[in-house]
C-alpha cells in the first residue's frame, strides 16, 4: 500500500471522545518502549508524526492517525511500565480496556513484542486478554536490527509454542524493524487486503 497522506487526528484519555467510529482502525500496543510508535512512524514514512522515546512511558494518550484520508492507524501507551504508580497502571488498564473492547471499528490489534526476548509472561497474558475478549489480533516482533535473524526466529517460535498452550492457531506473525523498515510493506498489505474486505 503506497502510503499518500498521514496526519495527526487528536489525543485522549477520554473514550467518549475519539473520532467518530466511521474508518476502519488499526491499533498497536504492546510493552513501553517495545517501538510502538517508531513502527508507526516507519510504516508512514513520518519520521516525527508518532512521538518516540528512549526513555519508555513516552506515549501516554490514545492517538489517531487518519492514513490516506480512510484508515485510522492508533498509537497507544505501553503497558508494563515499571516506574509508574500502581494508580496510574490501573488507569491505564481501565481505559485501554475500554478503548479495546467497545470500539466497533477496530478491524485488528498488532501486537508489538520485543524479537530480543524470550517470552514474557505479560505479552502472554495479554494476548489471552484479547482472545477472551473475541478481538482479532496478530503478532509484530520488533527491533530485529539489534540482533540475528537466527536469534529472532528462535524467540518467536518460543512465543508460538507459548501461545499454543492457550490457543488452537497462532495469529500472523510479523518481524520488524524501524530501522531498516523490514516488515512495514507485510503489514501494510496485510491492512489493505483487511480494509478491501
Ligand atoms: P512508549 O510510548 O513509551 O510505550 O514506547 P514505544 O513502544 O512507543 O517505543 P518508541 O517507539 O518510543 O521506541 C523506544 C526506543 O526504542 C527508542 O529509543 C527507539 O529509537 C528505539 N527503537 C524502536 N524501534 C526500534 C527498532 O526497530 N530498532 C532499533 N534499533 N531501535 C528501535
Ligand atoms: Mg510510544
Amino acid at each position: 500500500m503506497l502510503i499518500k497522506s498521514a496526519e495527526f487526528v487528536c489525543s485522549n484519555t477520554n473514550v467518549g471522545q475519539l473520532p467518530a467510529p466511521t474508518l476502519p482502525e488499526y491499533a498497536f500496543i504492546g510493552r513501553s518502549n517495545v517501538g510502538k510508535s517508531s513502527l508507526i512512524n516507519a510504516l508512514t514514512n513520518r519520521k516525527g508524526l508518532a512521538k518516540t522515546s528512549q526513555k519508555p512511558g513516552k506515549t501516554q494518550l490514545i492517538n489517531h492517525f487518519v492514513i490516506n484520508g480512510d484508515w485510522y492507524l492508533v498509537d497507544l501507551p505501553g503497558y508494563g511500565f515499571a516506574q509508574t504508580s500502581k494508580k496510574n497502571r490501573a488507569e491505564w488498564e481501565k481505559f485501554i480496556r475500554q478503548y479495546l473492547t467497545k470500539r466497533d471499528n477496530l478491524q485488528c490489534v498488532f501486537v508489538l513484542i520485543d524479537s530480543r526476548h524470550e517470552p514474557q509472561r505479560i505479552d502472554l497474558n495479554f494476548c489471552c486478554w484479547l482472545g477472551e475478549q473475541g478481538l482479532p489480533f496478530m503478532l509484530v516482533f520488533t527491533k530485529a536490527d539489534k540482533q540475528s535473524m537466527v536469534k529472532s526466529d528462535q524467540n518467536i517460535a518460543k512465543f508460538k509454542k507459548a501461545l499454543l498452550t492457550w490457543f488452537e492457531e497462532v495469529p500472523l506473525v510479523f518481524l520488524t524493524s524501524a530501522e531498516t523498515k523490514a516488515g512495514t510493506d507485510s503489514i501494510l498489505g496485510t491492512i489493505g487486503e483487511i480494509n478491501e474486505n
